[in-house]
């Protein structure tokens, strides 16, 4: 593992080129894997965190674009935001995984070292874009963020100050991943609970 140098003053193009030399963590290690920079304008009020890339966020280096990133597209466009409008991102951004019996990469969720790690990319990327509204999709995205106290449950569907040191307003929910995972029986309202907390970051366009 090396420190994590970000380059000052840099903008997203020679972040995201910094970010995919990053060795700051094991996960740089795992066979396979990729840096998975944000995607998106870097003029825009909006920006998503979410935990890390996936197996098909891995395989494609974009951030959203496996099953959570289609389910995300869906509940944004239903609250009546664009994703072209906005700028995508996660706490982590290397896929973690490890492998059973056959070749599938089962996803493992980020640790506190991954997250504290990764954390200066996230913060270059918001210095750079300036948003005044961050959506945080879950719990890896909020502890990066808000710290290891953040309850997505206690926090999310409303506006909150954060992060430190920015101007923007924060917004939580759950990641898409949750509602994917939701018992079928429940889906549908967690869904819609998921869109109604993102029609609150609509409501916040300025
Ligand atoms: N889940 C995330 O948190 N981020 C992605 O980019 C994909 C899935």
């Amino acid at each position: 593992m090396q420190p994590v140098v970000v380059p000052p003053g840099a903008d997203l193009p020679a972040l995201s080129a910094a970010a995919a030399d990053c060795r700051g963590c094991d996960l740089a290690e795992l066979p396979g894997t990729r840096t998975v920079f944000g995607a998106g304008p870097a003029r825009t009020w909006l920006v998503v965190v979410g935990e890390q890339p996936g197996d098909v966020e891995d395989r494609r280096g974009q951030p959203f674009v496996g099953p959570a990133g289609k389910l995300l597209d869906r509940a944004l466009g239903e609250a009546g935001l664009d994703r072209a409008e906005l700028y995508a991102t996660n706490a982590v951004k290397h896929f973690g995984y490890r492998t059973g019996n056959g070749p599938r990469r089962i996803h493992q969720t980020p640790q506190a070292r991954h997250i504290t790690a990764c954390r200066p990319w996230l913060a270059a990327e918001l210095n750079v874009i300036r948003p005044s509204l961050v959506v945080v999709l879950g719990a890896t995205a909020g502890a990066s963020l808000l710290g290891p106290s953040f309850r997505v449950t206690r926090m999310r569907g409303r506006l909150l100050p954060g992060p430190p040191g920015s101007n923007a307003q924060l917004l939580a929910t759950l990641h898409p991943s949750a509602v994917l995972r939701a018992d079928p029986a429940s889906r549908d309202e967690v869904y819609g609970g998921f869109v109604a907390d993102l029609r609150i970051a609509a409501a916040a366009r300025p």
